[in-house]
């Protein structure tokens, strides 16, 4: 009996110790997750707490420890200017011995920030350098298909991230042959939120180009710039991208590749050349897009067929006309002395044209066709339109190149331009020898840079001293139009 009555006591009290047990169990799950409630809402408070009074924690997330930015900045909404620019030069110790002389054209070491990542240390004296440089690392590891450089050039927007510098909103990446206009580049940059995630740049010239690697690929000689919050995941993602797309050709293209798998498309500006042409960027330089000069390449690989000038000759000219009034520089302006039946075509600190035929401005800003292709050197195509130039010097526009400036006021700049003539020009007869002009004086206005924030449009210009020829010598002016003004033939 008793073991009968035992045995379902037993039983229950098996039961009812499972119960206890389960129910204990309950309790110290229930308490569980009491203490992770509360642990959760004190981290929750003290984070939002933190958010709340301290520097943006967004940084802090979903980096690994050593991508983790150390240096915050104030919240600080003022105006981007040079300071917030953190350059990576791709460069090599091979090249960089003699293409740090670009470097003298554009860097300022009292205001430009960056470093020119090389291979390993340069032959060239720390002295003799202007810009900082760093020893790429960790690149070796990679797989490639063609060139182990475009790995590590790939990985400088990574490795400048990685130094955590404070107050950098742009990282803006360019080669070593790479000049920069760096207060357009501000201009241009400071029209863009560097807290959302911007790729801007610009493509290739030659069709050929764009076709093989991509047209909506910043193309890296022309300067490729990543704002500061596509920088966080780019740092996060580059490496297994790098791996992913080993079989890519450039360092450009594994960033553009990158950048596509972050789901962020190119914000095309005008003003950044890679300059994928070879005979002589005269033709697009006398007639540029509407938008800021921000950079030029190649310039060793381009002749100056026109003036015979060296091609540091010719970027210390353009950069001392660039100096004076950096918002202008190469901007045209068109203009026709009725009289004479004369087109006049003006680029701003480089160049000027006059034809003796009046040239609608819908033909006059289509660029001269002074080039080729890069690849085939094919005439064509190009990503704009171009006019054809004819190789007969007696039957091309009259052409002058800046000579000599001078500010005026602090507020304005006289710039002038010598006649050039072309092998043989001093044979021609006919209309060319018509064109009585020596030299062009033309007066301006600085440029304000708010200029670029709106929608712009071209300056017009105004003959001066009714158009009289005084010792060879025309004057023109360029300024703002007035409302109802219009460039009519
Ligand atoms: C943070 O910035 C200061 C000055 O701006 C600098 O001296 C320091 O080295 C920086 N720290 C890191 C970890 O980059
Ligand atoms: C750039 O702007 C910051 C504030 O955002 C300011 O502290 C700094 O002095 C400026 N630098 C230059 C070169 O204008
Ligand atoms: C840099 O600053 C120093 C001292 O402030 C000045 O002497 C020098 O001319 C500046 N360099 C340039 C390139 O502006
Ligand atoms: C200019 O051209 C002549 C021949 O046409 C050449 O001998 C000379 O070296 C050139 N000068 C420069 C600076 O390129
Ligand atoms: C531009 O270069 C020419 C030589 O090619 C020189 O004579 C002229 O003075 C230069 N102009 C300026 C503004 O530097
Ligand atoms: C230029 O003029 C000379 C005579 O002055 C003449 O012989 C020659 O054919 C002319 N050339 C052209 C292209 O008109």
């Amino acid at each position: 009996m008793e073991n009968k009555m035992n045995k379902p006591c037993t039983g229950k009290l098996k039961v009812s110790r499972v119960s206890v047990v389960q129910e204990k169990l309950g309790d110290i799950v229930i308490n569980l997750i009491k203490i992770g409630i509360v642990i959760g809402l004190i981290a929750f408070l003290s984070l939002a707490f933190h958010t709340a009074f301290f520097k943006p924690s967004w940084r802090l997330f979903g980096l690994p420890e050593h991508l983790r930015v150390q240096n915050y900045s104030r919240i600080d909404n003022g105006p981007t200017n040079i300071s917030h620019i953190l350059f990576g030069i791709g460069g090599s110790s091979q090249t960089w011995d003699y293409r740090s002389e670009y470097s003298k054209i554009w860097w300022d070491p009292n205001t430009t920030r960056g470093f020119v990542w090389l291979d390993k240390k340069p032959n060239i004296l720390d002295t003799e350098l202007l810009v900082p440089y760093k020893i790429s690392h960790g690149w070796k590891q990679f797989k490639y298909l063609y060139s182990s450089s475009a790995v590590r050039i790939a990985r400088i927007v990574y490795e400048s991230f990685k130094l955590g510098l404070p107050d950098v909103r742009w990282f803006v990446m360019g080669d070593d042959d790479t000049v920069f206009f760096t207060k357009n580049l501000v201009t241009v940059l400071s029209k863009y939120d560097h807290n959302q995630m911007y790729y801007i740049g610009g493509n290739s010239e030659s069709v050929e180009q764009d076709v093989i690697h991509s047209y909506d690929m910043a193309f890296g000689g022309g300067g490729i710039a990543i704002s500061y919050a596509l920088a966080v995941q780019l740092a996060r993602t580059m490496d297994g991208c790098l791996r992913r797309y080993f079989y890519l050709y450039g360092s450009d293209q594994r960033i553009w590749a990158c950048v596509n798998e972050i789901g962020v498309r190119l914000t095309h500006e005008k003003g950044f050349h890679q300059l994928d042409i070879r005979g002589d960027p005269y033709g697009l330089l006398a007639a540029h897009p509407m938008a800021p000069l921000v950079s030029l390449h190649h310039i060793d690989q381009l002749s100056s067929l026109f003036t015979n000038q060296s091609e540091t000759q010719f970027l210390t000219n353009l950069t001392s006309a660039y100096n004076l009034d950096p918002a202008r520089i190469v901007q045209q302006s068109i203009c026709y002395d009725h009289r004479r039946k004369w087109s006049i075509s003006i680029s701003w600190g480089y160049t000027v044209q006059i034809y003796t035929t009046m040239l609608p401005a819908s033909d006059l800003q289509v660029p001269l066709q002074t080039f080729t292709t890069w690849r085939t050197l094919s005439n064509g195509p190009f990503t704009f339109n171009t006019r054809w130039i004819d190789p007969d010097p007696c039957q091309q526009p009259a052409m002058f190149f800046l000579d000599s400036l001078r500010m005026v006021d602090s507020k304005g700049s006289i710039t002038s331009y010598k006649r050039f003539y072309a092998d043989g020009a001093d044979k021609c007869n006919k209309s060319h020898l018509n064109v009585q002009v020596q030299r062009i004086t033309i007066s301006a206005l600085k440029l304000d840079p708010e200029y670029w924030k709106n929608v712009p449009r071209r300056e017009c210009c105004q003959i001066m001293d009714g158009g009289s020829i005084k010792g060879g010598n025309m004057h023109l002016r360029v300024k703002k139009c007035r409302l109802r003004e219009t460039t009519a033939i």
